[in-house]
């Protein structure tokens, strides 16, 4: 059907069209783009596949990693470090920045990872994902490792270049921004490649549907306290409308849904682990959901501030996290910036 637009298609417009991609970045893309696809495949095959289960190792912030964690993080590695469009690599499984190796050309992009997101869905058959971050390689002298320094990734989100994440679900999703709106693509198994199923994406800028992790509700600060009892007291509160609860616990597929339908994802800080800002990591979860959210005119803070505008001091840093549609955003955050009250948050 002439009328199915491909990614490979769609890039080549944007970049004939808005000169937005340079050829790099559009074949770094796709390269991204055909990774997925392969780990795709892996997460299909399960138990059959021999790739469920714990791996027995522990990733650099103490979490336990399971095989796919790590299958995923290979078949990123593998399928993009010799292509030439990059100069270095940092993923949440990896210590410290993988640089492309010498036998390699080098190229002009930094590539930030979550390979697997929701690692603790796989093994019940929930949907899961992969979540990227593109930045540019600062300029600077040629020295070793080529010249790049776990330093050259810590750019604010306002900087990345690209962001997408791809959900293993009951469909393979692959959702992209490149600075100018949030493209959709569905993955066509018999052909084989990403098909363009909406290019505009929309974040309703109201909503009756929040997630968090009620379980962590005596752990939570004041204003997210405040603005969950508020959902919860529905009609007859001050909100004056019922809402709804989702949590997946897989941050891709809620905020896919959220991009889908609306929606307000939360993993705020919490009194658990005081000195850490929040569970979610900044370079390679929040940072580019938060560009992809606000792309398609929705809003993300961690309750002070934009999430895009935060300075990393950190390839791990952590952050408190709220995006989704924008007018309960900016309420959630209005409670945090007009209070006055208890602790302050770590941040
Ligand atoms: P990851 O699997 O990459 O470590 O990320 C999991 C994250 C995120 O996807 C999700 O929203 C959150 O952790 C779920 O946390 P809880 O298990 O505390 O609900
Ligand atoms: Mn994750
Ligand atoms: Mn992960």
């Amino acid at each position: 059907m002439s009328s199915r637009i491909s990614l490979t298609r769609y890039l080549v417009e944007q970049q004939r069209v808005d000169g937005l991609i340079p050829s790099q970045l559009r074949l770094l893309l796709e390269v991204v783009a055909r990774a997925c696809k392969g780990i795709s495949q892996s997460v299909n095959k399960g138990a059959i596949g021999g790739v469920l289960g714990s791996a027995d190792t522990e990733n650099v912030q103490g979490e336990m990693q399971k095989k796919l964690d790590i299958i995923a993080n290979e078949v990123l590695i593998e399928a993009n470090e010799w292509g030439g469009h990059l100069a270095a690599m940092a993923s949440e499984e990896m210590d410290g920045i993988y640089v492309v190796p010498n036998r390699y050309p080098q190229g002009e992009y930094l590539l930030l990872f979550d390979p697997l997101d929701g690692s603790s869905n796989i093994d019940v058959n929930v949907s899961i994902g992969t979540i990227f971050s593109v930045l540019k390689k600062p300029e600077g002298p040629a020295g070793q490792n080529n010249g790049v320094s776990e330093q050259d990734f810590l750019q604010p989100g306002n900087k990345q270049v690209a962001a997408g994440y791809c959900v293993y679900g009951p469909q393979t999703t692959l959702v992209l921004t490149v600075g100018d709106g949030v493209a959709e693509f569905t993955l066509d198994r018999e052909q084989g490649s990403f098909i363009l199923v909406e290019d505009n994406i929309r974040i309703p800028e109201d909503t009756r549907e929040f997630a968090i992790n009620m379980s962590n509700m005596r752990h939570w600060d004041a204003p997210v306290r405040r603005y969950i009892d508020e959902c919860l007291a529905g009609k007859e509160g001050v909100r004056g409308k019922d809402f709804n609860m989702r949590w997946i616990a897989s941050m891709v597929a809620d905020v896919h849904r959220i991009l889908t339908r609306g929606g307000i994802f939360m993993y705020p800080w919490d009194k658990r682990e005081p000195e850490k800002p929040g569970k979610l990591r900044l370079m390679y979860e929040a940072n580019p959901m938060a560009w992809i959210v606000e792309q398609a005119g929705g809003a993300a803070t961690n309750g002070k501030q934009r999430i895009l505008d935060i300075q990393p001091t950190q390839l791990h840093e952590r952050v408190s996290v709220i995006l989704g549609s924008k007018n309960e955003v900016e309420r959630v955050t209005t409670y945090h910036t007009s209070q006055s009250l208890r602790q302050p948050q770590t941040e």
